[in-house]
């Protein structure tokens, strides 16, 4: 293994090579070192994890723990919702995605029931006529419209409200104050304001919930009484936040990247067959959720190196998705390609337990879209296009688009 030195000041974030393809550094980095030693800006050594390979062994051995809260996890930026400067963070109840076995295994298999394939299939139509409403507001407005304030944000975040019941009418609280977890640097006290208005909001649903259950996830879950409401709390806020910002991401910027590549969104428009497929290769092509934490429990070989006991871990998604190892031409959107094995929704325990229902959010909105407005075009130049480059999930902030005719 070539040695390379750390890179120093934490991770690379801009994308100089284009908005779809990894920071040129970490394309380099990856080349010559794909498990890298790296320093964070408080001089603490950890590493940085960029090869397909590498990241994927790592993502199923749960030696690396994703808790926040053991050793002293030193990031460069805090993870959505999480308190963490230099000091270990604390562990939220509920929020399994930072938990580790058994802790994990305990709450998330209550959800697993009402997330299964068999259960998102039979959702598919009622999403797609969520969609449809969607898309007849937007052939209502007169365009230049923002597609992600229009379009993008509000069909998953209809969908997930629905399905957790939570009132819609309520977004404004967790639109708002979700949105500002994930700006990376936003003060700490300001993402603790926002954390606390959320939580407050989603105790007093939750509790309104185990006292009078209805028809939804989480009222399901509050009929187990031996779930806390805090435990209650953390869920919803893990799966109203994981459920909205992540899908909007990808509509939105998934759609930008279709219409700087003409020919494949042709051949997509003339052929919603491919649809599926495609979906897959935007979810590779784009990564929007890049970058995850690990903890090293013990010495642990990964790539030919040895990180040590201790080590706080960086794994970039992006970067592994565009290795040319696995992928040819990893930087070229190819509907045709076969992306699956991309590891957009992670891999091992905590792979994503929403990607069904993502990946038919996704088809939906595409397919509709892409039906409905057979002009749908940039209202601004690509170059001008605000791409979410300080936020924890990559996107656009706005996307302004027109069109001159709609279909049914
Ligand atoms: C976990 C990506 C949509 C709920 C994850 C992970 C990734 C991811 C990479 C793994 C995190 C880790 O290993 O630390 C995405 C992407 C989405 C998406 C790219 C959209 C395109 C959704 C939706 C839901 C959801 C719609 C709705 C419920 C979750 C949950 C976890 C998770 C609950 C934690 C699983 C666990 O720790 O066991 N997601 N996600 N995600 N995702 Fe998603």
């Amino acid at each position: 293994m070539s040695q390379t030195a750390p890179i120093p000041h934490g991770l690379p974030m801009e994308r100089d090579a284009g908005p779809f393809n990894p920071p040129r550094r970490i394309t380099r980095l990856r080349e010559a070192r794909p498990v890298s030693p790296m320093v964070f800006p408080d001089g603490h050594q950890g590493w940085l994890v960029t090869g397909y390979d590498a990241v994927r062994q790592l993502m199923a051995d749960t030696r690396f723990s994703s808790r926040q809260d053991i050793g002293v996890l030193h990031v460069p930026y805090e993870i959505p919702g999480m308190p963490v400067a230099t000091e270990p963070s604390p562990q939220m109840p509920g929020v399994f995605i930072a938990m580790d076995p058994p802790d994990h295994g305990r709450l998330r298999k209550r959800l697993t029931g009402a997330f299964t394939v068999k259960r998102m299939r039979m959702l598919e139509e009622h999403i797609n006529d969520i969609v449809e409403r969607q898309l007849d507001h937007l052939a209502r407005l007169a365009p230049p419209i923002d597609l992600v304030a229009e379009f993008a944000l509000p069909v998953p975040s209809l969908v997930i409200c629905e399905l957790l019941g939570v009132p819609y009418a309520d977004r404004e609280n967790f639109q708002v104050n979700s949105a500002k977890f994930l700006v990376r640097d936003q003060p700490l006290d300001e993402k603790m304001a926002a954390l606390g208005a959320l939580t407050g909001y989603l105790a007093e649903l939750v509790t309104r919930k185990r006292a009078e259950p209805g028809e939804d996830i989480l009222s399901d879950l509050a009929r187990h009484e031996d779930l806390t409401i805090e435990e209650l709390t953390g869920v919803a806020f893990l799966l109203l936040l994981a459920g909205h910002e992540t899908t909007a991401n990808m509509l939105a910027l998934g759609t930008f990247a279709l219409l700087e590549n003409p020919e494949q969104l042709a051949e997509l428009r003339a052929d919603p067959e491919l649809l599926p497929d495609a979906v897959e290769e935007l979810l590779r092509y784009l990564s929007i959720a890049d970058i995850f934490y690990r903890y090293a429990t013990e010495d642990i070989e990964l790539g030919g190196e040895t990180i040590g006991k201790g080590s706080t871990v960086v794994v970039s998604l992006l970067a592994a998705n565009h290795d040319p190892q696995r992928f040819d031409n990893p930087d070229t959107l190819d509907i045709h390609r076969k992306a699956r094995g991309h590891l957009s929704f992670g891999h091992g325990i905590h792979q994503c337990l929403g990607q069904q229902l993502a990946r038919i959010e996704m088809r939906a909105g595409f397919g509709g879209l892409l039906r409905r407005f057979p002009t749908l075009k940039l209202a601004i130049p690509a170059s001008e296009v605000k791409l979410r480059t300080d936020m924890n999930i990559y996107g656009v902030h706005e996307l302004p688009v027109t069109w001159t005719e709609t279909a049914r």
